[in-house]
């Protein structure tokens, strides 16, 4: 077993014996496919939670040897968990790892984004989605976890991307101890003309 997959596999166990929260192998296999397909040049997570999307999405980025994570998490605990958790996993030079509130700390981010992952509460969506809207490339990949279970709570954002763009919800049976089937919306971003 490689370090990463040591790594992943703990991550996994102290997610389901602390009731923290994370994508679960099925939806993290369907975005490490996004990633791949997409081959982005910079990836922004809203929620790192203590890494376990973040070990996927950097793995990607690390195959394709360009790319860049940036993750941001509100709790300092997690994020300085997740931070070990990059660097035992050997991914830690892909991933910049940000403490703060996502839609203040997105508002900071300069560079082009092609690939957003909305992980971090329902209503947090939309404000995020709007802090980093003027940095998304013409057809960046934006998806958005929770949308079964969460989907009255992040109402605006999904009547925003639905009725915009060309977006398409994926449905997954989990084994997660919390939930055991939930959806993913996957959006594909246009500029305005
Ligand atoms: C569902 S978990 C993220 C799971 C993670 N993406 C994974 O799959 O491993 C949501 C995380 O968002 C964080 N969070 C909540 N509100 C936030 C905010 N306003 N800004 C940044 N992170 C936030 C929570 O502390 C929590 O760790």
């Amino acid at each position: 077993m490689t370090a990463f997959d040591r790594v992943l596999q703990e991550v996994d166990e102290r997610c389901r014996e602390q009731h923290i929260p994370m994508l679960g192998q099925e939806k993290a296999e369907f975005l490490a496919n996004l990633v791949q397909t997409a081959q982005p040049t910079s990836i922004v997570e809203c929620g790192t939670a203590i890494g376990y999307s973040g070990l996927w999405m950097a793995t990607e980025l690390k195959s394709a040897g360009q790319g860049r994570l940036i993750t941001v998490e509100i709790d300092t605990g997690r994020a300085h968990e997740a931070r070990e958790n990059f660097r035992r996993a050997n991914v830690k030079d892909w991933i910049d790892s940000r403490i703060g509130d996502a839609a203040e700390v997105l508002q900071t981010i300069r560079d082009p984004v092609d690939f957003l992952l909305l992980d971090n509460n329902y209503s947090n969506y939309f404000p995020c989605f709007r802090a980093i809207e003027s940095q998304l490339t013409d057809g960046a990949t934006v998806v958005a976890d929770n949308v079964g279970i969460g989907a009255a709570g992040m109402a605006d954002y999904l009547n925003h991307v639905r009725s915009h763009y060309e977006s398409r919800t994926h449905w997954f049976e989990t084994d997660l101890p919390w939930v055991k089937r939930d959806a993913m919306e996957v959006t594909i971003y246009r500029k305005p003309h």
